[in-house]
């Protein structure tokens, strides 16, 4: 089926924008979804013929009307799984609330998402990208619902993809590190300074998700030195383990 529609979630946001910009320029048709119905008009004005659909992903309802518009614009060949929230913080003073929050924002629902989609991509031959994070390969301190959620939705789209090899519908990962968006409060920023965590522009986040998606690519890891403690950290950890361990008292300072 020749549909070119895209949907892509959390399109208000830092990356989202970028994206949405990038995949306009590349020819496809958006429909942008977020909370923020004045900022997705916005959005929309800088990509003409882009359609807005406005709701909380985290409700039911929300998800599958979001799934009925797509399907009445031609169906979704191209499913962009990018909101997501996080805070840093320990876990001893997260609340409960907080922790069914991250997971689900960050895990279920791109989770339900590819599922309530998963017909209409069969479809259209299409693609799905979960955004994740380097966060998804690397636990870090203060970080564990985070890594939870972006370890677990990296574990997700690897399983999905395998499962659906032959299919003619590609699941892949994307994982930026640092990225200078709203996600990152002022503490997040001056520690990662302190630390010398580069941070990259959400323009470049969207070339590589361009680069994934016109390649026969399934996972793609932005910035180094980030991309090789991942692979490191999966083969051995305890290297990982004391690097982080000899910047934890800096990283405390930057707590609440
Ligand atoms: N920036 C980084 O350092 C970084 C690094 C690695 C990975 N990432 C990942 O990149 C993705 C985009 O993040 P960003 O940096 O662009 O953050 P951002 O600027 O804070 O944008 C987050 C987006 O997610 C949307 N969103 C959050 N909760 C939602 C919900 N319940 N329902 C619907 N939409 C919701 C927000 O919508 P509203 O604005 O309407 O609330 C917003 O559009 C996230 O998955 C994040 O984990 C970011």
């Amino acid at each position: 089926m020749n549909s070119s529609l895209c949907v892509l979630t959390g399109a208000t946001g830092g990356i989202g924008k970028a994206i949405a910009h990038a995949l306009y320029t590349q020819g496809w048709k958006l429909l942008l979804v977020g909370r923020n119905t004045q900022a997705l008009e916005e959005l929309s004005t800088a990509c003409p013929d882009s359609e807005i659909f406005t709701g909380d992903l985290t409700d039911d309802a929300t998800r599958i009307n979001l799934a009925i518009k797509a399907k009445q614009l031609g169906g979704v060949k191209l499913l962009i799984n990018n909101a997501g929230v996080n805070t840093m913080q320990s876990l001893e003073r997260t609340s409960s609330e907080e922790i069914d929050c991250m997971l689900n924002t960050n895990l279920s629902v791109p989770i339900k998402l590819c599922q309530l989609f998963l017909g209409q991509l069969q479809f259209t031959k299409g693609t799905i990208v979960n955004i994740g994070s380097s966060f998804g390969s690397i636990g870090y301190p203060f970080q564990t619902l985070y890594c939870a959620s972006k370890f677990g939705l990296r574990g997700f789209t690897e399983a999905l993809s395998r499962e659906l090899n032959g299919s003619g519908v590609k699941v892949a990962y994307l994982a930026p590190r640092a990225t200078d968006t709203a996600i990152n409060n002022d503490k997040t920023r001056a520690m990662n300074k302190e630390l010398g965590n580069k941070m990259d522009s959400p323009e470049l986040v969207a070339k590589e998700l361009l680069i994934l998606i016109n390649s026969n690519q399934t996972r793609r890891f932005i910035g180094f030195p980030e991309k090789l403690f991942a692979r490191i950290n999966g083969v051995f950890p305890n290297i990982v383990d004391n690097a982080i361990a000899k910047q934890l008292p800096k990283i405390k300072r930057f707590l609440n």
